[in-house]
Parts: structure tokens; sequence; C-alpha cells
């Protein structure tokens, strides 16, 4: 039997808003915004964000909660709590499924985080040229002079698994009630430089204002380009943590009578502010201030990571011997706190799932989701030059939470019905939601979640064809990189078969424990 419950509302909230604050906040956001063109990004996602954001938001917190009232903490069940068709406990495997994936390359990056903070503080990037910085990252990741990235990878997973190990108040609830004030704060320090940067000082080029302004300027040209919109859909899936099993396994813990539709705004409003305020206001008014947009544009097209690892902490240099490891240590320190507490998210979903249906301990399910990350994650960690960590995000950090929002909102507003879910949701509620809310659940989400998918199709259709890598091979005559292409070729269908193998060993894992359910309900 699971015995979790949550301590206080407040670290309910500030669990919440610590699973969806993460570094999707701080690196992603900014480079999904400059990638598509700054100010023809905002309209998308805000849209995107009241449309699809909040309202599934409402729906996972409501499955939650109504598949917590019999017990079920993980989506096969819950699903199952709101509907008996045998399908949509199989539906339930992607909330399982995107935890685990996810948290196999996410736990990586955030040991990255935390290499940083002790690399900065160290001064080990005093005194070196931008190139310089880039290729110490090079070289961390890909393993070349050193294990050292895997020594700090283990250490994380280490943490995450001892944190899991004391539970949903003892553990999770006081990381959350730390980490999450903490990286505002740090958060807040940092943007208050970015925006208040000039140009002429501390060797800038141009004010910070210049990156905000290619930011919040809208432009309505590429308005009707459907690829801004993907990718702004994409984002606030990403960053609220919709679509994943991981709001609705919180949710489950919830108690009959908690406000719901408050906490969920809250949470949900709280990510948005370090989002689109504090995450805003780091990456892109500091690296346009010393780079210019043109130059950022370009960086951001070679892979979204670089700007936060690679050119941030050479900038920060600019800021003097005592400011820049200050700078770096408040950077990569919002980063690991703001990475840790939405990794815990991640384990918590695959950890009940355990607990319910196989009867593990709270230690053996922790560590059982440590050595399914360690496993997952090694071809991200040891095969880094064939950017597995890509096609991971793609499928299951992209791809599969459409999929997976789009059935769960069926599920909810069409087989258990409006009217249950509008009074699930609004069980408890001190305020109840305006009515057309109603409407929105009921059409436009669906409506735009199909939209998005269906023009999804093409380029999902050239992925599964490789047609990038083989325009590569078509186009290359050097040996050496078309070896190159052609592993990558091999280690992706790999990874791509080790992604499915694992979506139908949890298949495998939620027919057994149906069986063993029949079978206890039998007797
Ligand atoms: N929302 C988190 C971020 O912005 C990512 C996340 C994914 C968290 C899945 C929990 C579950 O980084």
């Amino acid at each position: 039997m699971n015995k979790e419950s949550w301590g206080s509302r407040l670290g309910l909230v500030f669990a919440m808003a610590g699973n969806a604050v993460g570094l999707g906040n701080f690196l992603r956001f900014p480079v999904q915004a400059v990638q598509n063109g700054g100010g023809s990004f905002i309209i998308p996602y805000l849209v995107c964000f009241l449309l699809m954001g909040l309202p599934l938001l409402f729906i996972e917190w409501g499955l939650g909660r109504y598949g917590g009232q019999f017990g079920n903490h993980s989506t096969p069940f819950i699903f199952n709590s709101v509907s008996k068709k045998f399908i949509w406990k199989y539906v339930g495997i992607f909330g399982i499924f995107c935890n685990l994936t996810i948290a196999a390359y996410y736990c990586y990056i955030e040991s990255w985080t935390l290499a940083y903070i002790f690399k900065s503080v160290s001064g080990a990037f005093a005194g070196k040229s931008s190139e310089e910085v880039a290729a110490h990252f090079g070289a961390y990741v890909t393993l070349s002079d050193s294990y050292m990235a895997v020594f700090f990878w283990l250490i994380c997973l280490a943490l995450n698994v001892y944190i899991l190990s004391r539970g949903l108040s003892g553990g999770i609830e006081k990381v959350a009630k730390i980490g999450v004030p903490l990286l505002i704060i740090f958060g807040l320090i940092l943007a208050f430089q970015g925006v208040t940067l000039k140009a002429g000082m501390k060797n800038a080029i141009y004010d910070g204002t210049v990156g905000l302004n290619f930011l919040w300027t809208p432009q309505f040209n590429s308005l009707w380009e459907p690829k801004v919109w993907l990718a702004a859909a994409g984002q606030v899936f990403f960053t609220l943590s919709v679509g994943m099993g991981s709001i609705q396994c919180y949710a489950s813990f919830i108690k009959k009578k908690d406000d719901i539709v408050l906490n969920s705004l809250s949470a949900g409003w709280m990510n948005e502010f370090v989002e689109v305020v504090i995450g805003a206001s780091i990456i892109i008014p500091i690296s346009i201030g010393y780079l210019g947009i043109d130059k950022v544009v370009e960086l951001t097209k070679s892979g979204g990571l670089g700007l936060g690892f690679k050119t941030l902490p050479y900038l920060f240099q600019n800021w003097g011997a005592v400011l820049a490891p200050i700078a770096g240590m408040l950077w990569f320190g919002l980063l690991f706190f703001a990475g840790i507490t939405s990794s815990l998210a991640m384990g918590f979903p695959c950890m009940s799932f355990l607990q319910d249906e196989f009867n593990f301990t709270r230690n053996k399910a922790a560590m059982t989701f440590g050595a399914a990350c360690l496993l997952l994650g090694a071809p991200v960690v040891f095969l880094g030059i064939y950017d597995i960590l890509d096609e991971y995000d793609y499928w299951a950090g992209t791809v599969s939470l459409f999929v997976f929002s789009l059935l769960e909102t069926i599920l909810f507003v069409w087989v258990f019905g409006i009217d249950n879910a509008w009074a699930t949701i609004n069980q408890g509620a001190d305020f109840k939601l305006p009515k057309f809310v109603k409407y929105i659940l009921m059409y436009i989400t669906p409506t735009l979640l199909i939209f998005v998918f269906v023009k999804n199709i093409p380029e999902i259709i050239d992925k599964i064809m490789h047609r990038e890598i083989y325009h590569k091979i078509a186009t290359t005559t050097d040996p050496a990189t078309l070896e190159m292409l052609n592993n990558k070729l091999l280690f992706t269908n790999l990874s791509r078969l080790l992604l499915v193998a694992v979506f139908i060993g949890i298949g495998i894992l939620v027919f057994v424990a149906n069986k063993k359910r029949q079978k206890l309900s039998a007797i």
C-alpha cells in the first residue's frame, strides 16, 4: 500500500512548481524563442499556454486526484479508474515511459550543471578565450579528456535516488521548499544584471534591452508558419510538464477536499513567471549584449545547450575576477535546483507504479528507478557524439507528449464526460472556473492538439526515414565524415529500438499488474 501524502498546501504548490520549473525554462525557452524569430514566437507561445497548457493542467490535476481516490498513483491505473475499457490502461504506459526516458537524459544534463558550479567557483574559465571555453564543454560531454562527466552523472543519480527514497513529504517537498525559492532569487539577481547591462560597460557592445526588444516586440509576419506553432506548443508542454504523466502522479496524492483550481493555477503561473520573466532575461540579453542578434541566432542553430554551457561562462568573465565566479555559481546553481526538482518529479511516477502494483518498498523503488536511468542513460552518456540525447528528446520529450495529451483529453472530457470532469476539477475549489473554460476543454484544446499533431506528421516521417542523415551521406565525400554518419545511423536506430523495447516492457508490466489485480479481486 502506498501511504505517501503531501505535508502542506504550500509544499504541494512548491513541489508542483519545482516539477514544472526546470532546465526547460532557462535553457530550452530562450533557445526556442531565438530560433523561431524572437517576437514571432511569443504570440503563438502565449496562445498555446492559454488554450492548451492551462486546460491540460486542469485535466491532469483532475485525472490525478480522481485516480488517487481509488488508491491509484500511476497513469495506467489512474486511467483505469476513469474507464474500465482495457485500452486506457495501455495508453497510460506513456505516463511511465515519458518520465523514465526523459529522466535518462535529463539527469545527465542536470549533472553538467553540478559540475559547472564547481568549475565556475574554482575559476576554470578565467582568462580563457571563447573557443577554449566552448572546447572545454565539447571535451567534457564527449568524455574525450576524462571521465569527469560520468563521475558527476553518477553523483547526480545517487542524489536523486536518495531524495526519492525519503518520499513525498520527507524528500521531494523539502527539496522543493528550499530549491524553488533559491532558484528564483538566483534568477532574479542574474536577470537584473541582464536587463541593466549597458553598452560600453563590462565590455558589452549592446544594451541588455536590445535582446529583450528582440524577444518582446511582437512580429506578425511568421505568425502563420506551422513550424513556429509547433515549436511554441512543444515548449509549452515541456515547460509545464504536461503530457508526461508527472503531474497526474503528484496530483494523485492530493486530498479530496483540496482546491485544484487554485493550486494548479498557482503552480502554472509561477512557472510562466520564471520562464518569461526570469528565464527570458538572462541568456538572451546577456548573450545578445555581447555578441549581437545575428551571432546569437547563428549559435542556436548548432544545438540548444551551447549558449548556457559554452557561451555564458565565457561572457561572465567580462564581469571581473570576483563577479565572474559568483555569476557562474548563481547560473549553474539555479539550473541545478531547477533540474533536480524536475527530475524528482519524473522519478516519482515510476516509483509509484512499482510501489502500487508490485509492492516495492520506497527504497527499492527509488533504486530501481536509478538503475533504469543508468541503463537508459548510458547510450546518451557514452555515445555523446552521435546525438542520442536529441533522439530521446524528440521521441519521448516531444512527439509522445502530443499523443499522450490528446488521448488523455479525450479520456477525461469525452469518455469520462464533461460533467464528471467539471465536477472533479471544481471539487473543493474556493472559486469555481468560469463556464467558458468548459468549452475550451471540450472543443478548443482537443482541436488544437489534433491540428498541431497533424502538422507534425511530415516532420515525424522525415525523422523516421532519417532523411536528414541520408541527405548528408549523399552530399559528403570525406570518408571520416561518412563513417561518422553511418555510425550515427546505426546508433540512432539502436536507440530507437531501445525506446520501443522500453515502451513494450512497461506494457508487459502493466499487463502483469492487471492480471494480479484481477486475481486479487476474484478472491
Ligand atoms: N518541466 C520541466 C522543465 O521545464 C521538465 C519536466 C519533464 C519535468 C517531465 C517533469 C517531467 O524542464
